[in-house]
Formats: C-alpha cells, sequence, structure tokens
C-alpha cells in the first residue's frame, strides 16, 4: 500500500498511510502559504513537531472535530490534553507503533515554547517507518546537527527538511543534511512562507542532485508525492 505525502504549505505535511490519514504541523489559519482549510481536512492522528504557533497551528480545532489523536512530545501533550484533546506522549529517542506505522522522536534543534508562552518540551523531529517498511524522516525545524548522520543509517526512503533558513537550516547546511541522512528523495519545506524565509528551492535541487545521490522533489503547497 503506497504512502501518499502532502505539502500544505509551511511545515504543513498530510500523510495517506496503511489507511489513514495523518496530518503533520497542521497551520493553516494565518499561515500566507495555506493551500486547504483547517476546517475541511480529514484526520485520523496530528503529529506535533514543537510548540511554536506556526507547527500547533489548528491542531487544537482538527482534533476537536475528527477526534483525531495527537502524537507529540509530553509537554505538548499535556497542554493540549488540558483543552480536551486526546493525546499520546512520546519523547526523543523513543518510538512506538501507532496503527500508521512505528513513530519514534528525533533530535531536533530549536525551541519549543507553546504560542500561550507555557513550556513546550523538547522540539522534534520525526522517524515514520510505515507499515509497508518505508522510512520517511520529518525533520521538522531544526538546524544542522551531526547526529543526522545516525537517523541516514536507517536508510531512508525520503527525508522531508527545513531549507528556509533564519529559523532551521538554510540551503547550504539543509545540503550538508542530506549528505548525512544519505535519504533517496528529498522534500524541501519551510521556505517562501514569509519574505524573510524565501528560498531558491530549483537552485537548491540542482545543487543536491549534482553532489547528492539523492532526487528532490519540489512541491507546490496542495501538491502531492507518492513515497517510492
Ligand atoms: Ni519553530
Ligand atoms: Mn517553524
Amino acid at each position: 500500500m503506497n504512502t501518499q505525502l502532502t505539502w500544505y504549505g509551511h511545515a504543513a505535511l498530510g500523510l495517506k498511510t496503511g489507511g489513514f490519514d495523518v496530518l503533520v504541523d497542521p497551520y493553516f489559519s494565518g499561515n500566507p502559504a495555506a493551500s486547504a482549510r483547517a476546517a475541511d481536512l480529514p484526520a485520523d492522528f496530528i503529529l506535533v513537531t514543537h510548540g511554536h504557533g506556526d507547527h500547533v497551528g489548528d491542531t487544537v480545532a482538527i482534533a476537536k472535530r475528527t477526534g483525531a489523536l495527537v502524537v507529540s512530545n509530553f509537554e505538548i501533550c499535556n497542554w493540549l490534553g488540558k483543552q480536551g484533546v486526546k493525546t499520546h506522549g512520546q519523547h526523543l529517542g523513543g518510538g512506538h507503533l501507532h496503527p500508521f506505522g512505528y513513530l519514534k522522536l528525533t533530535l531536533a534543534l530549536h525551541g519549543s515554547a507553546l504560542p500561550d508562552g507555557s513550556y513546550g518540551g523538547n522540539p522534534a523531529g520525526f522517524l515514520l517507518t510505515t507499515n509497508d517498511g518505508r522510512k520517511i524522516y520529518m525533520a521538522g525545524d531544526t538546524g544542522l546537527f551531526g547526529d543526522m548522520r545516525l537517523i541516514g543509517e536507517e536508510e531512508l526512503d525520503l527525508a522531508v527538511i527545513p531549507i528556509g533558513d533564519n529559523y532551521t537550516m538554510g540551503p547550504a547546511d539543509a545540503l550538508r543534511a542530506v549528505k548525512l541522512l544519505q535519504p533517496k528523495h528529498v522534500i524541501p519545506i519551510h521556505f517562501n512562507t514569509f519574505d524573510l524565509i524565501a528560498q531558491d528551492a530549483v537552485a537548491w535541487a540542482e545543487q543536491v542532485e549534482r553532489e547528492t545521490g539523492a532526487k528532490v522533489h519540489l512541491l507546490r503547497p496542495g501538491q502531492s508525492y507518492t513515497v517510492a
């Protein structure tokens, strides 16, 4: 069974895998790049990498409408739980077999305060092993770190990484990340949402494909990629 990944703009992703709808960092309201509305999307599960508003986004509203289970770090789950959302807390390095696959939280170099200033624990990325054995790394907001090499030892089918600079890796460090991660396929996100993170993704893709074995897929918000 194929896994289909849709980029909704900024860092918002939708996965269709194992018959489940999984949203990641569902930031639609107020997202200038959003290609969908929070009220329209199905969700069985919602994954939240860290506490910032452009990642927590519409999590509470979507979870309440759909009954989706939210997976994030323990502190963010506590915060969501107080708002009546069903949660499953994990933490860095910990994996759990969910109905949609085995999900492990990975290191991310970033912050995680929640929109109201509450403590949001440590930021994370996600390493998902789908039910048919595909490995998808969604880095979340992060700077470059050397232990991406360890994540690369997992033999990634797909890496979804930020390239916007200023808040996360920029294009140069994202290229170095691809060299450490050695994924078969790469999708860049977290760029062009605002002027501050505008990047030339076409030039970046050309350089990545020149210097690494990875194939880059440049999606426009709303476009999907089938994990091969
Ligand atoms: Ni952030
Ligand atoms: Mn962000």
